[in-house]
């Protein structure tokens, strides 16, 4: 048949056709990870990608363009600690917090604040302090003066870092010594009265693991706070680890956290390894980079994972850990590695579930159970000027399982969802929203709830209320 074709011809089509098989190839991959920064990856479930800056470091250089460009979050590293903003009694110095700042803001970066109460890099007066009226008094003025100073600026404060032993005894600093127990929880209350719009966190390093004792005792002070009303609404896990050491429980230790009602955030995460670097070691960091990913997404609570430096050589590990670095994402040249990449894929890859389209009929993997009881906890975890975040956190009330399920709601204000809402298959027609199950979450255990609820980003203007009601399975459910 190709005698009937001149060979022009014959070329002509089959460079068509590569070419067409190149352009689909290109939009697949692209629609299969549509993100190209780590922000952008993690805003895709409403998660932050912070990093920690330097103000000294910032400059024409690829340290503070790749800060800009793949993060939205930042923590200043040192510029915010007493030794720094109060180096002796009554005198601040803000400036090179400010820098950051303004850094942030000018790169709409949201802000972590560190930190207000901490052993370590604290100004050498205050541990000549002797009388607990005294040190209360220094303490309460310190965190006033400096959270007013930068009131509104402040996304999540850390309030009181590093207060407790491996043993899950406190430690034993000028603040314990002096004040006693009651000092975590007058410094909270302190940086509320300062500004009650900033989210408040206590930080921490070795909580990952649930069953470390350290972990346990945190966990035992948190949950009094709650009880007791002392303003508390986050606790950061610092996440300082050592290549192939993630604790295997650390997704359940973040929901652990989170079922108090607090926010949960990975706030100084690095991996470090000895140096110089083996192959083995940078694949499983880039395994590690990805599991602690997936850990956060799996908990609607973690909003915000932030990276403990940017890249090899502003990392404090080499100076801190003899014969240990390479614990970031980038390397001595500021070059991307593996575990960037694969970080970047994690953060992107659960989210990408079928993109919402109106007219879609839902299709259950399996077979609903009728008659479902039922509660549904609508939360939303994040909100700004025209966009929220919501998890919709489904609990099965019954006595026997659900296997399969569509929930249906109604948007009050004329919300609209946007694209990639995860965890769930999703429809819009008008105000009405309609979310089926996918096949890894289709089973509601009886008292159980959906480990992987279902999520979403959406628009609003002008009032954003909560839905009043919702059907699981055509069965009204409690709404809590
Ligand atoms: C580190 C900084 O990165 C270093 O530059 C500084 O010399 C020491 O402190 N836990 C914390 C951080 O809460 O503030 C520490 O940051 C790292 C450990």
């Amino acid at each position: 048949m190709f005698r009937h074709f001149g060979r022009k011809k014959l070329f002509a089509m089959l460079l068509a056709l590569l070419l067409l098989s190149l352009c689909m190839s290109t939009m697949l991959l692209r629609s299969a990870s549509a993100a190209s920064t780590l922000a952008q990856a993690g805003a895709q479930s409403g998660r932050t990608i912070g990093v920690a800056v330097e103000a000294n470091l910032l400059g024409n250089n690829p340290y503070t363009t790749i800060a800009q460009t793949q993060f939205d979050g930042v923590t200043p590293g040192n510029e915010m600690k007493w030794q720094t903003t109060e180096p002796s009694q009554g005198t601040f110095n803000f400036g090179p917090a400010d820098t950051i700042v303004s850094f942030a803001q000018s790169h709409s970066m949201k802000i972590r604040g560190h930190t207000l109460v901490w052993h370590s890099q604290l100004a050498g007066w205050v541990n000549n302090i002797t009388t607990s009226s005294a040190l209360l008094s220094a303490m309460n003025n310190h965190i006033t003066t400096e959270v007013t100073h930068f009131k509104g600026s402040i996304w999540y404060w850390d309030v009181v870092n590093e207060a407790f032993n491996e043993d899950g005894t406190r430690r034993s600093d000028v603040f314990q010594n002096v004040i006693g127990n009651s000092y975590i929880e007058d410094a909270f209350q302190t940086a509320h009265a300062a500004d009650p719009n900033a989210k408040l966190c206590y930080n921490d390093f070795n909580l990952e693991d649930m069953n470390s004792a350290k972990s346990q005792a945190v966990f035992a002070m948190v949950s009094d706070f709650k009880n007791r009303g002392v303003p508390i609404d986050c606790v950061g896990f610092q996440s300082h680890f050592i290549v192939g050491q993630v604790p295997a429980d650390f997704q359940a230790t973040l929901q652990k956290f989170a079922n108090l009602g607090l926010d949960v955030q990975i706030t100084e995460l690095d991996d470090r390894m000895p140096t110089p670097a083996s192959s083995a070691n940078l694949n499983q960091q880039a395994v590690d980079y990805a599991t602690v990913a997936k850990d956060c997404l799996a908990v609607s609570r973690c909003n915000d994972i932030t990276i403990w430096g940017v890249g090899e050589p502003d990392s404090w590990v080499p100076g801190t850990f003899s014969g240990q670095g390479q614990a970031l994402l980038y390397d001595q040249n500021y070059q991307p590695k593996s575990a960037y990449t694969s970080f970047l894929n994690a953060l992107a890859g659960t989210t990408v579930t079928p993109t919402p389209t109106p007219t879609n009929t839902p299709t259950p993997t399996s077979t609903p159970t009728s008659g479902s009881s039922c509660s549904v906890h609508y939360v939303i975890s994040n909100q700004w000027n025209t966009g929220f975040t919501t998890t919709v956190n489904i609990t099965n009330t019954g006595s026997t399982a659900i296997n399969g399920w569509t929930l249906v709601f109604n948007f009050p204000n004329g919300q609209t969802l946007q694209q990639s809402p995860w965890n769930g298959s999703f429809t819009q027609s008008g105000s009405t929203v309609t979310i089926t199950n996918l096949s890894y979450n289709a089973t509601l255990p009886p008292g159980g709830s959906l480990s992987s609820p279902p999520g979403f980003n959406a628009n609003w203007s002008g009032t954003n209320s909560p839905p009043s009601a919702f059907t699981l399975n055509g069965s009204a459910c409690t709404v809590i």
